[in-house]
């Protein structure tokens, strides 16, 4: 049996940072963070079964990664996490071919989009998931054991994007089943609702990151003397305040909550020890850009979010969009941008048309 599926990145506003420390292995997160769906931006793999012994064949961008590859390292840590509770996966073998249309480890979360497409995938592939196959809450849980931010790239409905905490990090008596399924993603508002938002991808530098988000969080838990403070703050303030924002359509009010997210994870990355830094010249010219675009509309009509990497994602509206991608065209060329919308979830592609 062969399926495809094509699943879509995202783009959180509230951000994801730091796991449980008691449930850290299944990902459960501290704080429930927020995404938007973005259209165009995706990872498109097949999965190929036959019975056999949980042997995988994996391509990815075109390359063979082999089992001793740095790269193939979460993807087993995903697989022996998923046969912790469904343990019939050990009795296939696998062929996955996956590819992105955008640079891997670029600061653009292709761990989002890659580990939504693979787990979605797995559930269409093999017959024992099928009660599972049209519950999104579940399979996001499931896209969670392979990377937290692939959570937010489950719900078909796309849109904005709740991913739940669950349990509060200070819950650690409770079984490990339920600690995992407490923490889940589901869609809050459709693509249409906010179908007047532009999301601006700003290409700021090709390489890798240097400091892995999931390594980065782990020391930020362990060391920020502010972290569970933000935790805290995130939670109980911004949260539901950038989330009644947007169902106000007050987008002076989200576009600046907005920013104070993003500001608000690198601050707990500078305050982390050994300091961490994402943002280079360039992501601080950008900043810079908005504000003053900001400044001279007087009133926020973008914003900017940063995730662990340089590149910097601009939000706006319809209205606004060719004025601010001009702005920022100019810093960092026409060709490092790209102009898209929010966007559906995954789509199964049984023909392979995509
Ligand atoms: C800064 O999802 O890559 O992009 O769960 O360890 O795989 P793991 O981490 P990952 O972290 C993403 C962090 C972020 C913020 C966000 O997307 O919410």
């Amino acid at each position: 049996v062969k399926k495809t599926v094509v699943a879509p990145t995202n783009i959180a506003f509230v951000k994801y940072w730091g796991k449980h420390p008691t449930f850290e292995r299944y990902h459960v997160p501290n704080k429930s963070s927020a995404s938007f769906t973005v259209e165009g931006l995706f990872t498109k793999t097949t999965i190929e079964v036959k019975e056999g012994n949980r042997e995988v064949e994996f391509i990815l961008n075109g390359k063979e990664i082999t089992p001793e590859m740095k790269e193939a390292k979460y993807v087993y840590a995903f697989l022996d996490k998923v046969e912790e509770r469904y343990p019939f996966i050990k009795n296939y073998d696998y062929k996955v071919v996956s590819e992105n249309n955008f640079p891997t480890a670029a600061g653009f979360a292709s761990s989002a989009s890659g580990f939504a497409a693979f787990a979605r995938c797995l559930v269409e592939v093999l017959p024992e998931f099928e009660e599972i196959r049209t519950n999104d809450r579940a399979i996001s849980i499931l896209a969670r054991l392979g990377s937290g931010s692939a959570t937010r790239s489950i719900p078909r409905d796309g849109g904005v994007v709740i991913w739940r905490r669950g349990i509060a990090p200070d819950e650690a008596n409770i079984d490990v089943e339920s600690a995992i399924n407490s923490s889940y993603a589901e869609t809050l508002y459709k693509p249409e609702e906010v179908g007047e938002i532009r999301i601006i991808y700003v290409k700021v530098e090709q390489k890798e990151k240097k400091v892995k988000s999931r390594a980065g969080m782990k020391t930020s838990v362990q060391t920020c003397p502010l972290y569970w403070e933000w935790i805290k703050h995130d939670e109980t303030k911004l949260l539901p305040s950038i989330l009644d924002a947007l169902k106000n359509k007050n987008w002076e009010l989200f576009f600046k909550l907005v920013m104070e997210a993003s500001n608000g994870l690198h601050a707990i990355c500078h305050y982390t020890y050994p300091p961490i830094f994402y943002l280079n010249d360039t992501s601080k010219e950008i900043i810079s850009t908005i504000h003053e675009i900001n400044n001279n509309a007087g009133k926020e009509i973008c914003s900017y979010t940063f995730d662990a990497g340089p590149n910097a994602v601009i939000f706006t509206t319809e209205e606004h969009a060719d004025e601010v991608a001009g702005s920022v065209a100019s810093i960092v060329g026409e060709e490092s941008i790209f102009i898209t919308k929010v966007g559906k979830g995954p789509k199964v592609d049984n023909e392979h048309l995509f």
